[in-house]
């Protein structure tokens, strides 16, 4: 009998990984205390380390992006204040409206250009003039990666730098910023100029099981810390997965563009089976499947042990869990789908 049990190929998300070994044990040394009370050194290390990596005044350790994400908004914007956003951006489209349900802050969705970015002409036409009939807008989120796509830098630097000319904020949700880090080889400094915000997820293609921090000033991170209280986000004993951050960005940041490599193959290989699929920049590619096939190789999918979503626009991301050889059994997989 062979007992050796196949690993699973996974390829809905960066967030499917499973915690390594010396992660696990870098967890299990790590000493800890109460973080509400500012007591956890693993919690305050991590903190120190990657506000100082990104060149920010302070950091706030939080237990996820959403949460991450919603605190900032809401240190950035008060009742009835607005903010402007990508119509594709997690923060206005993945987190259930956070920000106009528990924050009271008006969303302004702006269509995204193709590389991910917002045209400055949009934003400009959008920001509204001091009236009372206006929502007062406040802020600009972007995101990066964005689907995977990596902003151009020029862009970043014309975006925050309109978006503080014209009195706003501005805030970056990098869930995975250092895929956008180790893509254009930039240092994190460089890489989010001109922000006054930055969620940074820890338990995206950094391996870490949970996890995200918020970069920002002394001012906007104590506001931030009062919002994270209210929104159930005070842990206690929070430097347990602190360790495995400090872990991840020891030992899996360089490693992601192993993730990049695999993506670009596997985008290679379906494209050989005649599929439309758009190139992957970084972890994540696109490949659409007709309608009439998404059930059925879902099913011959599972059956040959791989998890993706598929839909007519289907997802398909890379991780520290997959190696070449799995991709290549996913590439075996979707040839020898007999639909085609
Ligand atoms: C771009 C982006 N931002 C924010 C989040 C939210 O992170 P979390 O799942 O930790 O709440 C995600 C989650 O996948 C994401 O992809």
């Amino acid at each position: 009998m062979n007992s050796t049990p196949t690993p699973p190929i996974d390829l809905r998300s960066d967030t499917v990984t499973q915690t390594s070994p010396g992660m696990r044990a870098a967890m299990a040394g790590a000493p800890v205390g109460d973080d509400v009370y500012g007591d956890d050194p693993t919690v305050n290390e991590l903190q120190r380390v990657i506000a100082e990596r990104f060149g920010f005044e302070t950091a706030l350790f939080f237990p996820s992006g959403t949460q991450s994400n919603l605190a900032a908004l809401m240190a950035h914007c008060g009742r009835g204040d607005e903010y402007i956003v990508g119509q594709d951006a997690h923060t206005y489209r993945y987190e259930q409206g956070g920000a106009a349900v528990l924050g009271s802050i008006q969303p302004q969705p702006l269509e995204n250009d193709a590389d991910g970015g917002i045209a400055l002409e949009r934003i400009a036409a959008a920001i509204k003039p001091d009236d009372m009939h206006f929502a007062r807008t406040r802020l600009l989120a972007l995101e990066n990666t964005m689907g995977g796509r990596v902003l151009p830098l020029a862009y970043l630097r014309d975006a925050t730098t309109f978006a503080h000319t014209h009195g706003l904020r501005t805030h970056l949700d990098g869930a995975r910023i250092f895929n956008a880090i180790v893509k254009s080889k930039l240092d994190e400094r460089t890489a989010v100029a001109g922000f006054d915000s930055v969620s940074v997820c820890l338990s995206k293609g950094l391996g870490a099981p949970a996890g995200s921090v918020l970069l920002g000033s002394q001012d906007v991170i104590a506001e931030a810390r009062r919002w994270r209280k209210a929104l159930g986000g005070g842990m206690r004993q929070a430097g347990i997965l602190a360790a495995a951050g400090l872990y991840a960005l020891e030992h899996n940041v360089a490693r992601l563009a192993e993730d990049h490599d695999n993506a670009a193959y596997l985008s290679v290989g379906l494209r050989d089976l005649g599929l439309p699929v758009v190139p992957p920049q970084t972890n994540i590619l696109y490949v659409d499947i007709p309608a009439r096939h998404v059930a059925p190789l879902t099913e011959h999918l599972l059956g040959r042990g791989i998890r993706a979503s598929v839909a007519e626009h289907t997802r398909l991301v890379t991780h520290l869990d997959l190696s070449r050889a799995q991709i290549d059994a996913a590439l075996r997989a979707f040839r020898e789908y007999p639909g085609w």
